[in-house]
């Protein structure tokens, strides 16, 4: 973990397990009404990231991904929890429709997939987390990096 300067967090995983350990972690973390942008290529990890963020928030069932459902709502954990994959989606009009901008800063925590396609949606003080590839490093390292966050 290094923390740089303008409050950016920065993170390096080697393996899928150490993705799960640290979403596990923010999500111990997490608190009422947050909303955590994930964003990254096709593959790089945001999905994995949300299955350790369920794990922490207490989540009893496997997350997967919700792709094709767009959102998915997990109630049985120490907060409510709504993972959305806003993959799919034309604009942001799309997720109004189905009331799903109706989690984004409620009593729950929601966790965006593809954020970028619903960013005039998302609260002011989301926090975003950018997965990137390190293919320089090896195929299973990733770069995590938070904004706007707090280390955990
Ligand atoms: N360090 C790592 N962290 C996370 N995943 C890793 C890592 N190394 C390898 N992987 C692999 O990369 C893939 C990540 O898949 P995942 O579904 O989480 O991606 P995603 O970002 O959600 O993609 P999509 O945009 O398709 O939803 C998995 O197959 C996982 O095993
Ligand atoms: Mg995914």
């Amino acid at each position: 973990m290094q923390q740089e300067s303008g409050g950016r967090i920065l993170y390096e995983t080697a393996s899928p397990g150490e993705t799960r350990a640290l979403g596990q972690r923010f999500g111990l973390a997490a608190r009422p009404g947050q909303v955590f942008a994930l964003s990254g290529n096709l593959g790089a990890g945001k999905t994995v990231f949300a299955q350790g963020f369920a794990e922490g928030l207490g989540i009893g069932v496997p997350v997967t991904s919700p792709t094709f459902t767009l959102l998915q709502l997990y109630p049985g954990g120490r907060l409510p929890f709504c993972h959305m994959d806003a993959y799919r989606l034309e604009d942001e009009g799309e997720l109004e429709a189905v009331g799903g901008h109706e989690y984004l800063g409620g009593e729950g925590v929601c966790l965006v997939e593809w954020p970028e396609m619903v960013e005039a949606l998302l609260p002011e003080d989301t926090v975003w987390i950018r997965l990137e590839r390190l293919p320089e490093k090896g195929p299973d390292i990733r770069r995590i990096s938070v904004e706007e966050g707090k280390a955990v």
